[in-house]
């Protein structure tokens, strides 16, 4: 194993910031994986671990290893005559996933088409979209520690998910590195479509019964047309995750703006659309330098192209001000600082 020295990091982050790593190895398969983790040890360097770096803002050249997942295997068992437990190597891109399932007739995941990223990092961020959320559906997470060397298995409980989060996120998975997910699909073609833009857009095309590959087509429409596509203009989706506040909070914010966009959760909590904050504070279109906030949803931040990633972080920040200073409600970022934040080294984006 022999990692490639000063490489760039260009395509492998979905802002597309030109930066360089010090060291750069792809894996494929535990043993390169041991290997890589312990070449990083040997020469004493900080290990990054990459998956296909949508949730990932480099902001400056980073020291050490990075070390990208390779491994792309999917492999698929029936469990009954109407369950499925499909299991994909961290490396898959999970789009890549959601359309093999859909194809080998393995349903479940439609509504989370055209999510950046690779299956390894989903469960990092518990990803989410038009009513359905990753743990919903997933088994258990395969994950390697640094640390000791040994493998180990997490069922869903023990993952602690929540909205955008789980437990590798935290300092708890600071050396572990996800290898496998473990995923509970259906033989029953039943989508799920109560989503409010779904089921309008569902409508629109007269469709009154989907399927799921009707569910997974109009969630690629609406995507499309709302979600700049990575690979025309950087950008790593929501850059803020929608922050959810009390009941009393709540009740101010509606008695001085009643059109404010938001969602009800568990003990008379609410989700606000940190979008349609952003928005209303001015920010939706606004560009600076090479990078900005997009025209069609301001919860997204873009890299017009030759940007950088203290350029982002400058203007998020400048965002999250603003947002505090208009609403008093805080903005929490989705995507992580690397090098610059404290978050896990050892943990997959
Ligand atoms: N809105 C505005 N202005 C905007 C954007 C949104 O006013 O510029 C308001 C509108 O009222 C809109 C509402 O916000 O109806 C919700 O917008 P949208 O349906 O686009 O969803 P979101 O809350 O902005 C979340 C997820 C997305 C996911 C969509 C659909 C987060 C942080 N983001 O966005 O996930 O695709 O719902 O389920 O929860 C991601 O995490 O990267 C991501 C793209």
């Amino acid at each position: 194993l022999q990692p490639q020295a000063d490489y760039s990091l260009r395509h492998h982050n979905s802002f597309g910031f030109d930066v360089r790593a010090e060291y750069f190895v792809c894996t494929q398969g535990t043993e390169q994986l041991r290997d890589a983790v312990q070449w990083a040890r040997d020469h004493d360097c900080a290990l990054h671990v990459l998956g296909d770096g949508s949730n990932t803002v480099f902001s400056s050249d980073v020291d050490g290893l990075v070390l990208k997942i390779g491994a792309r295997q999917i492999d698929s068992e029936k469990l009954s005559a109407q369950a499925y437990r499909v299991i994909a190597d961290a490396g898959v891109n999970w789009h890549a996933l959601v359309e093999h399932c859909l194809a080998t007739e393995q349903y479940g995941l439609e509504n989370l088409a055209m999510i950046p990223g690779s299956a390894g990092a989903a469960p990092i961020q518990n990803i989410g979209a038009y009513g359905i959320e990753l743990a919903q559906l997933l088994d258990s997470v395969e994950i390697f520690d640094t640390t000791s060397g040994q493998c180990r298995q997490l069922n869903a409980a023990q993952c602690q998910f929540s909205y955008r989060h789980s437990i590798f996120k935290t300092r708890a998975a600071r050396n572990w590195i996800v290898t496998r997910i473990h995923l509970n699909l259906s033989a029953a073609d039943k989508p799920c479509f109560h989503y409010a833009a779904l089921q309008q857009s569902l409508q629109a095309a007269n469709i009154q019964n989907p399927a799921s590959k009707d569910v997974f087509d109009h969630v690629c429409k609406i995507r499309s047309s709302k979600l700049p596509d990575p690979k025309v203009l950087g950008n790593a989706g929501s850059f803020f995750k929608n922050p959810i506040v009390s009941a009393e909070k709540m009740a101010q914010l509606l008695a001085r703006y009643p059109q404010i966009a938001h969602y009800p959760e568990a003990e008379g909590r609410a989700k606000i659309a940190a979008g349609w904050l952003i928005e209303q504070a001015g920010w939706k279109g606004y560009r600076r330098d090479a990078v900005g906030v997009h025209d069609n949803q301001a919860l997204v931040l873009v890299n017009y192209g030759g940007g950088t990633g203290q350029q982002i972080a400058t203007l998020a920040n400048d965002i999250r001000v603003s947002i505090r200073e208009k609403f008093d409600v805080e903005l929490e970022q989705e995507p992580v600082l690397v090098p610059a934040d404290n978050s896990p080294a050892c943990t997959m984006r």
